[in-house]
């Protein structure tokens, strides 16, 4: 049997880090690393935990000895953190985790930034991996400065680095709910988000990559043609598929059919034609 790949998980207890350690945990040989506290009995089983704050870069050196590939998921996740609680978990937190990949000679740092990167483009833009950054918020301002520090460990390391734009990551089931609009457009469905990971951890030959990180939506703004021509990444849901709604909206769009009479080019033709004035 071939050796599985040693995995670390930061941020493991976490909403994003539990689920893909549960999707995950028969592929990979895997470490999940959060606050002392955190995890609960249902973790015990996924891998080998480590309770540890990511602001000790002491603790997350001895973490990272032996590792192949950090998923750094650990941080604060609200878009309306203050400073205060965004630089001891997303930016010392964020240095700690690639410079200890860095000193431990780990082959790879996949890193989930946020829609938040870009999110001050105007409404309706759609924005590429290679658009520069525009950030909406100071969590978005965190991210980019995550992206920034793995463009350098790349550059001047040799970090593989790869940086995921995720965006709303929601179960399908809250698209049904009533304020589930702004979820929409941004859409990540966990089994989509947890199928990409698992392709970027895999794929060989990355120096410093940023993918988009979202479902097939529709209408998005975080277009996924990046994941799709380097990685053969093919999201699976669609936001407006599942929302009912929307998806009648979309199909009725589409489809053009037999609620109107459209005009055609034989219309006139066939027509009865008014005699020309004279
Ligand atoms: N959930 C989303 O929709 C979404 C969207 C875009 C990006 N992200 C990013 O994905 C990552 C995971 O998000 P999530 O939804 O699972 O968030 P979460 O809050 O559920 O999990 C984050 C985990 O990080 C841990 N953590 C925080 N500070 C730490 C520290 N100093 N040391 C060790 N652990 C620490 C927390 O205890 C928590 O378990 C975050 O970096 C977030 O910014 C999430």
């Amino acid at each position: 049997m071939t050796e599985q790949r040693s995995v670390l998980v930061t941020g493991g207890a976490g909403t994003i880090g539990s689920g893909f350690a549960s999707w995950a945990a028969d592929a990979y040989d895997l470490t999940l690393v959060d606050l002392p506290g955190r995890f609960s009995d249902r973790h015990a089983d996924l891998g080998r935990i480590v309770e540890a704050d990511l602001t000790d870069l002491a603790a997350v050196k001895e973490a990272l000895a032996g590792i192949d590939t950090v998923v750094h998921l650990g941080g604060e996740r609200s878009p309306s953190a203050l400073w205060s609680q965004l630089l001891p978990a997303n930016i010392v937190g964020t240095y700690n985790v690639v410079a200890a990949a860095v000193a431990a000679g780990c082959r790879r740092v996949v890193y989930a930034s946020s829609v938040h990167a870009v999110s001050g483009y105007p409404a309706g833009t759609q924005v590429r991996e290679t658009d520069p950054v525009r950030p909406g918020d100071l969590y978005g301002v965190s991210k980019c400065f995550g992206e920034a520090l793995g463009s350098f460990a790349a550059g001047t390391e040799g970090l593989s680095f790869v940086a995921l734009r995720i965006g709303a990551f929601r179960e399908p089931a809250e698209l049904e709910e009533p304020d589930s609009g702004w979820k929409l457009r941004d859409f990540c469905a966990p089994a989509d988000l947890y199928r990409l990971m698992r392709r970027v951890i895999d794929a060989e030959g990355i120096g410093f990559e940023i993918y988009n990180a979202v479902s097939g939506n529709a209408f998005t703004r975080l277009p996924m043609h990046k994941a799709s021509h380097d990685l053969g990444f093919e999201p699976e849901y669609d936001a407006f598929e599942l929302a009912t709604p929307f998806r009648d909206a979309v199909h009725s769009v589409g489809g053009l059919d037999d609620k109107i009479p459209l005009s055609g080019l034989r219309d006139d033709v066939a027509a009865p034609q008014p005699t020309p004035r004279r």
